[in-house]
């Protein structure tokens, strides 16, 4: 499947955390400037860890973060100070090093998915309100070793929903739910940035990109922004076996 986005490769995973903060501080200008705040939602998993840690140190100077909000692409059914939590990676490595209003951090609440998934939604549809869907500035995603990203995972019920914004998603690999934004909000961001690096994603980094079409099985293929920028930053590792660069 011919990518629809743009690959940037790193020569490591700090090269290309630094990039990814840069991204951060020059939207956030971008989108203030543009219409006097910043709507991101942050990536879990711990590939990001680096890139919040840089924000949170030595970038956080350069970001109005009175401005910033802050939301999640997923979450895990835990409580925010689970180590699973992608809450509490953020808050470790961002959160808690930044004059962020609490009001601008919409953490999902993981530990009750069937409930929060539809608080959450409530809580975007006032944030963007009036808004057919929400149009956030900047979604970093990740990818998973089995081609996931947020919390859709292969053939799970997430991959179809084209109405809701936000769902508890059954992960039955898992046993268990994922509070996850839906495609349809995904592709409405203004920029989408992957971030992706090691040998371990090499394989479904392939496939996802060069493979045939099947996101029922590389969920991370129904990711094409209808209007926004796709971009999908990888180290060497993770680009280890792509042809097209
Ligand atoms: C999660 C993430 C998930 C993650 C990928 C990659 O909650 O796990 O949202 O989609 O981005 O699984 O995770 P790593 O960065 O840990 O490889």
């Amino acid at each position: 499947m011919p990518s629809h986005g743009k690959i940037v490769v790193f020569d490591d995973p700090e090269k290309l955390a630094r990039a990814a903060a840069e991204k951060f501080v020059e939207l956030a200008r971008e989108s203030i400037r543009d219409h006097g705040r910043f709507s991101v939602a942050l990536a879990g998993g711990s590939t990001p860890a680096r890139v919040y840690e840089l924000l949170g140190s030595e970038f956080k100077d350069q970001i109005d973060w009175s401005r910033v909000h802050l939301f999640f692409g997923d979450e895990r059914p835990v409580p925010p100070d689970h180590p699973d939590s992608n809450y509490r990676m953020a808050y470790e490595k961002l959160i808690s090093r930044v004059p962020i209003p609490a009001e601008n951090v919409h953490r999902m609440i993981g530990e009750a998915p069937e409930e929060s998934a539809r608080a959450y939604e409530e809580e975007l549809r006032r944030h963007f309100s009036g808004e057919a869907w929400p149009r956030s500035d900047l979604i970093y995603l990740g990818l998973g070793d089995d081609g996931h990203t947020a919390s859709l995972f292969p053939g799970t019920a997430g991959l179809k929903e084209d109405n809701a914004w936000v769902v508890s998603n059954w992960v039955d690999k898992l046993k268990t739910h994922r509070i996850t934004l839906t495609p349809p909000v995904l592709n409405r961001s203004a920029h989408v940035v992957f971030l992706i690096t090691g040998k371990n994603k090499a394989d479904p980094l392939r496939e996802v990109l060069e493979g045939s079409f099947d996101p029922e099985r590389l969920p991370a293929q129904l990711i094409n922004p209808e209007e926004g920028t796709l971009e999908w930053f990888v180290d060497r590792d993770a680009a280890g076996m792509l042809r097209q660069v």
